[in-house]
């Protein structure tokens, strides 16, 4: 049973594995995302009903451009569908949509379904669900320094004023809670230029599983082993 008065407030995922998936199988890679899309909605079920107050997905990374052309346009058109069909369940079930990364160059038409999303649900109070598109953490940084050197030129702020806390809000996820938990499938183990920043203090999860196998039960025996870790943040143990 999960405990309740230790639920982490922000849980990062890493959807790895659609490809693999989809090739074991003797499918196209993209049937591993379209399988995956499910999952994501699945999850995105769980965390609401557990009370989770955010959960952010990497859905497309800065460095995804260099896939096939087919490839990226298929994931374009399951993010269209998603947008299109999905926003509305959230909006009935008090979600808060948001999209983190840089726009260009994200078709025009997605953007604006992304902006259309974001407008409808923000007044939402129930979980967040971030989706990561076109992100990359490096890039984040990157941005973040140059919003912050803008606003030292325009005479806003002085750059001595600067600590780790308010470089945080010039980051993409400014105003959210930084990750207790990552979890990432497929048995890879890294980061992959994924919230670099937030993840500072993030308890580590990586299941063998790929991520179109990733059910309900996963994601609570995630918290669970969660519930377990014992979180110092630098300090020593209080025991
Ligand atoms: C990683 O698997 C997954 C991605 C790069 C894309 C994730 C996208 C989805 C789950 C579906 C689309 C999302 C929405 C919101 C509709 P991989 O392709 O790198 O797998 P591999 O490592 O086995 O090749």
């Amino acid at each position: 049973m999960l405990n309740k008065n230790n639920i982490p407030r922000h849980i990062a995922i890493i959807m790895d594995g659609n490809g693999r998936w989809a090739k074991e199988r003797g499918f196209s890679r993209i049937i591993g995302h379209r399988q995956g899309a499910k999952r994501l909605k699945e999850i995105v079920q769980s965390a609401s009903e557990t009370g989770i107050e955010v959960v952010t997905f990497f859905a497309f990374s800065a460095e995804n451009w260099n896939r096939p052309k087919q490839e990226i346009n298929l994931l374009m058109r399951y993010l269209s569908n998603f947008l299109d069909k999905e926003i509305r369940q959230f909006d009935k079930n008090n979600i808060r949509f948001l999209a983190i990364g840089r726009k260009a160059p994200l078709p025009e038409p997605i953007l604006e379904k992304i902006s259309m999303a974001e407008e409808k649900t923000k007044n939402n109070k129930g979980l967040t669900v971030v989706l990561a598109l076109n992100y990359g953490a490096r890039q984040e940084i990157v941005d973040a320094a140059k919003r912050f050197a803008n606003s030292v030129v325009s005479g806003k702020v002085n750059e001595d004023s600067l600590d780790i806390e308010g470089f945080g809000r010039y980051l993409y996820t400014a105003n959210l809670p930084d990750p207790d938990l990552l979890i990432r499938t497929s048995g890879e183990m890294r980061l992959s230029n994924f919230l670099l920043w937030q993840l500072s203090y993030a308890e580590l999860y990586f299941v063998k599983k790929y991520w179109p196998d990733f059910t309900h039960q996963d994601f609570k025996e995630a918290i669970l082993e969660y519930q377990k870790r014992e979180r110092r943040f630098g300090g020593i143990s209080e025991a």
